[in-house]
């Protein structure tokens, strides 16, 4: 039975990581997978996840299951955190969600929702997008057609042409958005371009789905989620996909949450109870530990102010490296790299053909996506100038 399958080549963002650990070359820099490191290129516990975790252990009486649609007290900070405190739809009671492990689950459970409400909706997605999306969402039976978004010449969103792409999609159809910090290259829209998206799903009858799982990495937990609240505020329905792998450093716990902004609060929970069967369907019940510690932090004053700290302090440390990395990179290279410090989050392509992001891994141990997407919070005081001179050498 299982002897003809074949060996599938390696993930394109995980295999690149396992390569570079697997380099012996002394000076190697690892800047494919998306996790936040700090100046020893440690991906650190936020000091707000340790006490909480103090105290869970202390006071953590079970293991049995959680809920099918996860701990209540994490759904309730998720929500808030997303759509804000003073949200109409959430104090109309038309939102609803749904604990899942890390955002990829909460992708995978928007998609089922989608699937079972219409399948025959076609998912818009960015061009290029995050390569697990099409994946992901495609395994549940969807189709795609892609929009225009980053243009490689500019190193900037080619509005026109996502304005363009999205006035072909149908009602009934589903946009795939990045709230913000785009995944992967981190050029994001602005707040009145964003207007414009939501005029273009009144106008289209689209409906938005915001993969929002950089919240906090961009300019802030507030800044970073105004485009999203715009289309809440705008728009009768929107799918979030929220996760607290990066915001709290919880990668490995899997945290994340699919939240669903609807009509009015019956459809709300009956939208609930459909995500709570998709879940049974696929994996029962989510895992507790990392939402338990999100929501201690997230309900609590006290740790909740360590973790709002800690982040900005993140957030500050990857702009100063957008900085520092463009200076770098012109002052090595020559060239205008002021695209690196005007875009958001973790992510930027520093526009190099493949080939030369080969010739960077396989000569120099330096290790980006082939697409030449870099992790900038793997950048630090001690690797900067050997990425900066390894680029110039294949340039
Ligand atoms: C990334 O894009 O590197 C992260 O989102 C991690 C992943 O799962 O790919």
């Amino acid at each position: 039975m299982l002897q003809d399958l074949e060996q599938l080549p390696a993930d394109p963002i995980l295999g690149l990581s396992a390569a570079c650990r697997a380099d012996p070359n002394p000076n190697k820099v690892d800047l494919t997978v998306g996790i936040y490191m700090d100046e020893q290129g440690v991906c650190p516990v936020f000091e707000a996840v340790r006490l909480a975790q103090s105290a869970l252990e202390a006071e953590e009486v079970t293991k049995a299951y959680l809920p099918a649609a996860g701990d209540e007290l994490f759904n309730l900070g998720i929500r808030r955190l997303a759509l804000g405190e003073a949200s109409a739809a959430l104090a109309e009671g038309r939102v609803s969600s749904i604990q899942t492990p890390g955002g990829c689950g909460a992708l995978r459970i928007g998609a089922e929702i989608i699937h079972a409400a219409a399948p025959d909706a076609r998912v818009w997605v960015s061009d290029p997008t995050w390569p697990v999306h099409i994946p992901l969402l495609g395994s549940v039976g969807l189709e795609f057609c892609s929009y225009r978004y980053y243009d490689p010449q500019t190193h900037s969103v080619n509005f026109d042409g996502m304005v363009a792409d999205l006035k072909k999609a149908r009602a009934g159809d589903v946009v795939l958005l990045h709230g913000c910090c785009h995944n992967p290259c981190g050029a994001d829209l602005s707040l009145s371009q964003w207007a414009i998206v939501a005029d273009l799903a009144e106008q289209q009858g689209f409906t938005p789905f915001v993969d929002f799982a950089y919240q906090g990495l961009g300019d802030g937990l507030e800044e970073d989620a105004a485009g999203l609240r715009l289309l809440v505020s705008r728009l009768p329905e929107v799918i979030v996909a929220a996760s607290c792998s990066k915001n709290l450093g919880l990668y490995r716990e899997r945290t994340g949450a699919t939240i669903f902004v609807c009509g009015d609060a019956a459809n709300a929970r009956a939208i609930l109870s459909q995500a709570q069967a998709a879940a049974r369907r696929v994996y029962s019940m989510p895992p507790a530990h990392g939402a338990l510690l999100a929501a201690r932090i997230l309900q609590d004053d006290h740790l909740g102010g360590i973790w709002r700290t800690e982040l900005v302090t993140m957030c500050r440390r990857i702009n100063g490296l957008r900085s520092n990395l463009r200076q770098a990179l012109e002052a090595r290279c020559g060239g205008d790299y002021g695209f690196i410090e005007r875009e958001k989050g973790m992510f930027s392509f520093l526009g190099l053909s493949p080939e030369q992001a080969l010739r960077l891994r396989q000569e120099y141990g330096v290790y980006m996506l082939d697409s030449s997407r870099i992790n900038v919070a793997g950048v630090n005081a001690d690797n900067i100038d050997y990425i900066t001179e390894s680029v110039s050498k294949v340039l």
